[in-house]
């Protein structure tokens, strides 16, 4: 039992107990626990804005806590918030991304280690994945983007409000950024339209050509690296994990928010319009605008109705 952890006396004669209880079942170490981690949470809690300031990519890190203060109190799981969190006592249950939340092995698991007193690492853990967890990948020049590049960015800086159990209850315009299909679903409308970032409302949104920025709760907003990584992305066809592009959603609906420029552009975006499109209060160059349109299947949007907002 290392010296420094704090109520060592208190929690002495727990790791026998449970060894008795469990047979011959092994302590778990920091070794056990890391994959789960590196696996189902550090997609949030790394990087430089985790939520509530709690990374959990290692040992020390765990330890240090939240804002709130720590997350685990040695010997007592029961009293320990990330038990709390995992088995959903405390709200929203963890990871955030779930279901699937961790089976009860899994937290049975942690609720082990916290037991018999965070035993540190053995041996050091398998850290190449977890060296730059969360972070967008440095080197992407000329790499072909795909949906793990920025699947992080969504996790970290958006699933919190947009998935089915966020922060708002449910998710803000029924906008789940939890997986590549609610990214790209356009039931509704799309948020995303594939191989062209400018008509992609999503983009005008972390971009601040549309109100309210995301996200919400900036600043601060996606830095540049993460705004081009994510304009790429879809520049690019907005491929998945695999690297398959997305076809086109032609005919889907679209409601974009921007500037009016000259010669009817939504910022950059050239708008189309015909007979049909119904212009209300006269929209000016210059004007704040909404579109409400569809997207033509050479990917240019059709303006059916445009207002000053
Ligand atoms: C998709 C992002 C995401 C994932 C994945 C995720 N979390 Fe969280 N986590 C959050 C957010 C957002 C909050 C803040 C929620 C709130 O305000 O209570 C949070 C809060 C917490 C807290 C509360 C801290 C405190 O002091 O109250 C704990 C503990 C926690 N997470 C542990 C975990 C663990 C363990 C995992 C993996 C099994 C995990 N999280 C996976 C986003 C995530
Ligand atoms: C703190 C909560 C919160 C966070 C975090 C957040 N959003 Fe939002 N999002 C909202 C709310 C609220 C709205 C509705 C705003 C409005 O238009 O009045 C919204 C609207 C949107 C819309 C418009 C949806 C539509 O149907 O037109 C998009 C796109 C969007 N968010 C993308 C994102 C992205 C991308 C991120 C992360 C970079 C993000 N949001 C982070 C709360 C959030």
């Amino acid at each position: 039992m290392p010296d420094h952890l704090p109520g060592k006396l208190a929690i002495a004669l727990v790791p026998a107990l449970l060894a008795g209880l469990q047979g011959s079942a092994a302590e778990p170490t920091f070794n056990d626990i890391a994959p789960i981690l590196q696996r189902r949470c550090v997609l949030c809690h790394a990087g430089p804005q985790p939520p509530l300031d709690l990374r959990l990519d290692s040992l020390a890190q765990l330890l240090k806590g939240s804002q709130r203060g720590p997350v685990v109190q040695t010997g007592d799981p029961t009293g320990s918030e990330l038990i709390k969190r995992l088995k959903g006592i405390s709200q929203p249950r963890m990871p955030l991304t779930g279901p699937p939340f961790l089976s009860d092995t899994e937290i049975e698991l942690f609720e082990r280690w916290i037991a018999a007193g965070l035993k540190p690492a053995v041996e050091p853990p398998a850290t190449d994945a977890m060296a730059n967890p969360g972070a967008a990948p440095a080197a992407t020049l000329g790499t072909t983007l795909n949906y793990s590049h920025v699947e992080a960015i969504f996790a970290r800086r958006c699933t919190k409000c947009h998935s089915s159990h966020g922060l708002m209850g449910a998710a803000p315009e029924g906008y789940l950024l939890s997986s590549y299909a609610t990214t790209l679903a356009y039931d509704d409308r799309a948020r995303v339209v594939p191989g062209s970032a400018d008509a992609s409302e999503l983009v005008r949104r972390i971009r601040g050509q549309a109100r309210p920025r995301m996200p919400y709760d900036g600043p601060p907003f996606l830095d540049k690296t993460e705004i081009a990584l994510i304009v790429d992305w879809i520049d690019q066809g907005a491929r998945d994990a695999q690297g398959k592009p997305a076809p086109l959603p032609g005919g889907a609906k679209v409601r974009l928010q921007g500037t009016l420029g000259a010669n009817w552009r939504l910022d950059t975006l050239p708008l189309k319009i015909n007979a049909k499109t119904r212009s209300e209060h006269s929209p000016q160059a210059g004007d704040y605008v909404q579109v409400r349109g569809r997207l033509m299947h050479d990917g240019s949007v059709l303006v059916e109705r445009i207002r000053p907002r």
